[in-house]
């Protein structure tokens, strides 16, 4: 699959099938993450995998947007660092962490995997609830989204986008 095939024929899956992802896939999204560009190259990010069954089911009791986290084989939790995002650097964490978000959609597109990408910052109850579920109260870690990865179980067809008029061209 090239990057043209994957960009145009990505959807969003909520529906799951219970198959395990190698832990080699794992890295490769985890690497496909850390690849993406970066303001200042600073790379302010953490990734959190989350396997276990009863954390994937807190996951998806914070919103009924996240409710496909039960069938997902894992959820992977993107996480601004703002202690590494620091000066000049700052006011990007949000654009480096879509950035790498949106690597790992691809990556694991192209391994065989579904993906929904959560988006969790900036609503603050969803933000503090997958904190509780990492742990971790520190506040330079900020959950930025959660994508729920696994072997689709569903086949939402591919859609096309493109709209002239949101295009100037000057
Ligand atoms: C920032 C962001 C937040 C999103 N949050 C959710 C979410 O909480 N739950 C969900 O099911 N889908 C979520 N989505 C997926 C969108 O609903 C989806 O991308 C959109 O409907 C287009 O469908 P497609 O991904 O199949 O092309 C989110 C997408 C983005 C980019």
């Amino acid at each position: 699959m090239n990057v043209t095939e994957a960009i145009r024929s990505r959807r969003s899956i909520r529906k799951y099938k219970n198959e395990e992802i190698p832990q080699e896939d794992i890295h490769k999204m985890l690497e496909a993450a850390m690849m993406c560009p970066s303001a200042r190259n600073m790379r302010p990010y953490t990734f959190a995998v989350v396997k276990s069954k009863e954390k994937k089911a807190e996951i998806a009791a914070i919103s009924p947007n996240f409710r496909m986290m039960n069938s997902a084989d894992i959820a992977i939790v993107v996480c601004g660092r703002l202690d590494i995002a620091a000066g000049l650097g700052h006011d990007f964490w949000q654009q480096d962490c879509s950035a790498a978000t949106e690597n790992i959609l691809l990556q694991a597109l192209e391994l065989g995997y579904g993906t929904c990408w959560c988006g969790t910052y900036p609503v603050s109850e969803r933000v503090e609830g997958i904190k509780k579920v990492l742990g971790t109260e520190s506040e330079n870690v900020v959950p930025f989204s959660v994508i729920a990865v696994g072997v689709a179980d569903e086949n939402p067809p591919a859609k096309g986008f493109y709209d002239e008029t949101r295009v100037k061209f000057y």
